[in-house]
């Protein structure tokens, strides 16, 4: 728990003051019951009236500046709580952001968002109640206590078996709570899991008639997460019953054994209400201090699954000193062998070719032949397992990744646009892109045709996701907001797929008369989409089958003949 500590420092002020003032807070309601039995045993007794106002009014201006410190205390412990997960939520955020593709794999989407929301607030809230709590409770029972032993050490006795047996309890009811509040965490996980699925795909969801599946699927979880939740609960609400119990068997026992010795004259009757005060105070305390206890379970719960997100180091670490410039843009794969991380097959085996700077290289085969898997080595998204992917001749392991990556434009097969305007997504390859950069990128994406259509331009709207365009209009985009980049390597994963053929091919040209310095590789389905290549590689269950132009590959392979030949069949046939 230490380490998240440093997070408190912008708000160290307030986790120092809300004790303090809670302390304050305290010493007000310790004062007001001795007062009032001041007031009983002094003033009513000898009928002293002026007594009795003077000392009503210490008593009220007490009470209101116990309130007033309480309000303060209240205040600065939520800004300390709220601030503190501020702050840890900003630095988980930020480590987020920083993790390779393989840990992204290895936490799901969902629980790491459980996690920066959910179990930040928890511990924000936690701080909170405990720098109050963890501090009134024990000074609470402690000046009680004195208060108690000093009015009447004898009747005080009665402390010797009420705590320990409130301890007890206490402690017999944390430890049944613990375990669950940690199962409580991972059944949140798993409803916002199911949460997150469904609302991502909630378009496959419907158009494939799965809802009722989903709803059974949901249904299931948030059963369960209610079911442990209430089992936490129906243990802690024990503590309440048990815990009145000690407090009026002990008040009864006082007023028995009190009554007496008021009888006999040996105790004023003011001394043994406001004993009876003190008496509430030293429980009450304790009932906060278990409260605390468990609120602090939750805490640590919540805490260790933050820290899983911060010691988590990327995969994809720096070398010291990485370089920072391309010297050109050739791509050599040396004898490359790789297995996703957690995984035990290799899905690229014995890769290797050499493509120049300014070369476009076209990838085809079966889906699940390892195409996309390749291609994301040359950006680094994930390391090699075995080998080498060099990149303007040098290892890509050696260069500075956000300089690397700067230089490699990546159109993702599964790529997604963000809510915001048009010119605001296109800025994503290049925050100072003026209009006629992005324009010119539209335009050799060949999404100008439509986008000039729009009245507002690049002012034009993107929904979530680019839920607003069609899907060749999107990839399209993609494309384009790739280009703003000025890259000096463009990957293309299948992202042509869904635009028509005509369109498909004028990409193509514009690609070959205006990026002539910048290394081409481009993912299809379809043969006239890599024809007019430099190279063509044939992938086949992770292994390169064979690799040439166009002709020669007609004639040598059988998978790209066979391809080429079921296409050509499909245009003339209709
Ligand atoms: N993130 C991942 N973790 C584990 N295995 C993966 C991952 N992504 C893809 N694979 C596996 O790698 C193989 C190649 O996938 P992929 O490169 O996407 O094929 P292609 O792009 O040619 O269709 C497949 O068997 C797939 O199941
Ligand atoms: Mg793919």
């Amino acid at each position: 728990m230490k380490t998240l500590l440093p997070y408190m420092k912008k708000y160290r002020i307030f986790a120092i003051l809300s004790p303090i003032l809670m302390i304050l807070e305290v010493l007000a309601d310790i004062i007001i019951p001795y007062l009032m039995s001041k007031i009983v045993d002094v003033g009513i007794a000898n009928g002293d009236i002026d007594y009795i106002v003077k000392i009503g009014i210490i008593m009220i201006l007490s009470a209101l500046l116990g309130m007033a410190f309480g309000v303060m205390s209240a205040h600065a412990g939520a800004r300390a709580g709220y601030g503190f997960a501020a702050e840890i939520r900003k630095d988980v955020f930020r480590k987020v952001q920083d993790f390779s593709f393989a840990n992204l794999d290895k936490f799901s989407v969902s629980s790491l968002i459980t996690r920066l929301t959910n179990d930040c607030n928890t511990i924000g809230q936690v701080t909170m109640m405990s720098l109050r709590m963890a501090i009134r409770a024990p000074f609470l029972a402690l000046f009680a206590l004195i208060m108690a032993f000093n009015i009447n050490s004898s009747l005080a006795k009665v402390f010797m078996v009420a705590i320990p047996l409130t301890a007890f309890f206490i402690t017999i009811i944390l430890r049944k709570a613990r375990p669950l509040f940690k199962r409580l965490q991972t059944r949140v996980d798993r409803v916002n899991a199911a949460i997150q699925e469904n609302l991502t795909g909630i378009r496959v969801v419907k158009s494939f008639n799965r809802q009722e599946f989903e709803e059974e699927k949901f249904r299931k979880r948030n059963d369960s997460l209610r079911d442990t939740a209430l089992e936490a609960i129906s243990i802690v609400i024990f503590l309440m019953p048990i815990m009145n119990l000690i407090i009026y068997g002990t008040i009864i026992a006082v007023l028995w054994f009190g009554g007496q010795q008021v009888r006999i004259g040996s105790m004023g009757g003011g001394e043994l209400i406001s004993f009876i005060t003190y008496i509430t105070q030293v429980m009450m305390a304790l009932m906060l201090m278990s409260f605390f206890f468990m609120q602090l379970l939750r805490g640590i719960a919540s805490g260790s699954r933050i820290l899983e997100v911060l010691n988590t180091e990327s995969e994809i670490k720096e070398i010291d000193k990485p370089v920072k410039e391309l010297k050109d843009a050739s791509i050599v794969f040396d004898k490359v062998n790789f297995k996703y991380p957690g995984s035990k097959e290799f899905v690229l085996k014995d890769i290797n070719f050499k493509i120049e700077s300014g070369e476009t290289l076209g990838i085809i085969g079966s889906t699940g032949a390892s195409k996309s898997t390749l291609v994301q080595l040359i950006p680094r998204l994930y390391d090699v397992t075995e080998g080498r992917v060099m990149v303007g001749g040098r290892d890509v392991r050696e260069y500075d990744i956000k300089a690397l990556r700067d230089q490699v434009a990546f159109v993702l097969q599964k790529n997604t646009l963000f809510s915001g305007t048009l010119r605001e997504n296109m800025k994503w390859g290049n925050e100072n892109a003026s209009d006629e950069e992005i324009i010119r990128a539209l335009k050799q994406a060949q999404a100008w045709e439509f986008v000039s259509k729009y009245k507002d331009g690049l002012d034009h709207w993107v929904e979530q996701g680019g839920a607003n365009f069609s899907g060749g209009q999107k990839q399209r985009l993609c494309i384009a907001r790739a280009l703003v980049k000025s890259p000096k390597i463009i990957i293309l994963d299948d992202s042509t797929s869904a635009v028509d053929m005509t369109t498909d091919a004028r990409i193509q040209k514009s690609f070959k008369e205006e990026l002539q310095g910048v290394t081409k590789i481009i993912i299809a389905q379809r043969i006239s989409s890599i024809k007019m290549a430099d190279r063509i590689i044939v992938m086949h269950e992770g292994r390169i089958e064979s690799i040439g132009v166009h002709k020669e590959l007609l004639s040598k392979s059988p998978i790209y003949r066979e391809i080429y030949e079921s296409q050509e069949k499909g245009v003339i046939g209709g």
